[in-house]
């Protein structure tokens, strides 16, 4: 087990430059997608964390092979060996669900572990069955599994009830091995959805956007090999961006894409940070030690993503004035707050509303987090907290940060990583 350890200081300013990483939420239905074919798939800008070592190993025990070189890796899977997600993958990685729709599009079965509730809701996969089913897809539960089975999905129109990322996804797969044409209404726009159709229309899928969120999909027989740029990660850019923010910093981040990340932008200018794209592809964050108080609600794209609410929490306990955060996306998403009120912030939660009241001095303390943004905030609130703060328990933050010690202490940060 491995702790980080915080030197913080109320005075530190975060200087100099940092490179994002390519997004942990495309890359993975992008490695999920390399089952819809028997040619080669390679992926670049691939983030070098522990949810991606996890989709791998599930890819590599349903009989696909991969060769990880740098940044890169190349996936090929000519037949399956079994066609089963087990448990103790999908209990790691709920994201694992994104098997469900490739395997059986392509190969006709899929056993996949139902998975449980987790540290930030009940979070359900209703959506994903629902639609496969639409496809034509048979669909039972048996022994805490889902078993799918299909000769050959057919196309169909599919609407979504709410908004899921990894449900449109999951469809985006399997209509594009089905027999004729597939709409799907209401689905999630997160630019990780639409970078997943990039690559299969590469693989040649043939998926259309008739608006942001309706995509059309005429089914085709065989998917082929392709090479696909990942996206860089914006949650990784926007947790960057608050630390600059928080810590009245001054640096760049390269390696993001702006338009990705405007809600949070936004929301970083308001709060009295000059946020400003240098290039296509960098963003200079200088922040302020006057923070304004404000109100964040959390939404799918393109609003406030709910995989920054924590970490925007942590710079509003340093605002003058109350601030209301609004989570609508996961009905358990606040365990980072009483982690934060250890750190001396003082925040109330009232249903699915968290009140902030600020401005607040932090002092280090240890703290546990159970969920990676939970444990991102916690990272950014020892920045600033006075004294040592002690993060256990990081393979949470491991699962979705690469090397967040070393970026941060590249920009002039004490962090340390150590065994216990
Ligand atoms: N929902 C249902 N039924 C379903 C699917 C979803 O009711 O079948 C509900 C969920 O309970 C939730 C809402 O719909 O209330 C949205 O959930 P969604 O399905 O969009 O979440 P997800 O696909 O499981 C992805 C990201 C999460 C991110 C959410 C929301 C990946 C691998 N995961 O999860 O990322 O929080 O979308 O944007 O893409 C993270 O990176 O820390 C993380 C948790």
């Amino acid at each position: 087990m491995e702790k980080l350890v915080i030197r913080g200081d109320r005075d530190l300013r975060l200087c100099g430059e940092v490179r994002m990483s390519g997004a942990k939420n495309a890359v993975l239905p992008a490695i999920a997608a390399s089952l819809l074919t028997s040619e080669e798939v390679r992926l670049s800008n691939i983030p070098r964390v522990k949810d991606v070592e996890t989709i791998l190993t599930l890819i590599a025990e349903l009989g696909g092979a991969y060769k990880v070189d740098g940044d890169t890796v190349s996936l090929r899977v000519p037949k399956i060996r079994s066609d089963e997600a087990s448990y103790e993958l999908v209990r790691a990685m709920r994201a694992s669900i994104l098997v469900l729709g490739p395997l059986v599009a392509r190969f006709g079965k899929a056993v996949v572990a139902l998975p449980g509730g987790c540290a930030i809701g009940s979070r359900p996969i209703d959506l994903h069955i629902a639609g496969l089913q639409k496809l034509g897809a048979t669909i039972s539960l048996e022994h805490g599994y889902i078993q799918a089975q299909a000769d050959r999905l057919r196309g169909a129109v599919v609407e979504f009830e709410k908004k899921t990322v990894t449900g449109t996804e999951n469809l985006l797969m399997a209509a594009a091995l089905a027999k004729g044409e597939t709409i799907l209404k209401n689905c999630a726009q997160e630019p990780e959805v639409v970078d997943l159709a990039v690559l299969l229309n590469k693989m040649g899928a043939k998926i259309e956007w008739l608006d942001a969120d309706t995509a059309r999909v005429r089914g085709v027989r065989e998917l082929g090999g392709a090479a696909h740029d990942i996206i860089p990660d914006r949650i990784e850019t926007g947790t960057f961006l608050v630390a600059g923010a928080l810590t009245a910093g001054d640096f760049l981040l390269r390696n993001v894409c702006p338009e990705h990340t405007a809600t949070v932008i936004e929301k970083l200018r308001a709060s009295g940070a000059i946020v400003e794209t240098e290039g296509e592809n960098a963003l200079r964050v200088a922040g302020s030690r006057e923070v304004k108080a404000q109100d964040i609600t959390t939404s799918p794209y393109p609003g406030f993503p709910t995989d920054m609410q924590a970490q925007f929490m942590v710079l509003l306990t340093q605002a003058a004035g109350t601030s209301i955060v609004t989570e609508t996306i996961f009905d358990r998403r606040f365990s980072h707050v009483n982690e934060l009120v250890r750190l001396g912030a003082s925040i109330e939660v009232q249903g699915d509303k968290a009140v902030v009241k600020g401005k607040t001095l932090l002092s280090g303390a240890e703290v546990i987090a159970t969920d990676l943004r939970a444990s991102a905030a916690l990272v950014l609130a020892g920045l600033v907290a006075a004294g040592e703060t002690t993060i256990n328990e990081i393979e949470h933050l491991d699962r979705g940060y690469e090397r967040i010690e070393e970026k941060l202490r590249g920009l002039g940060a004490s962090i340390e990583r150590v065994k216990t």
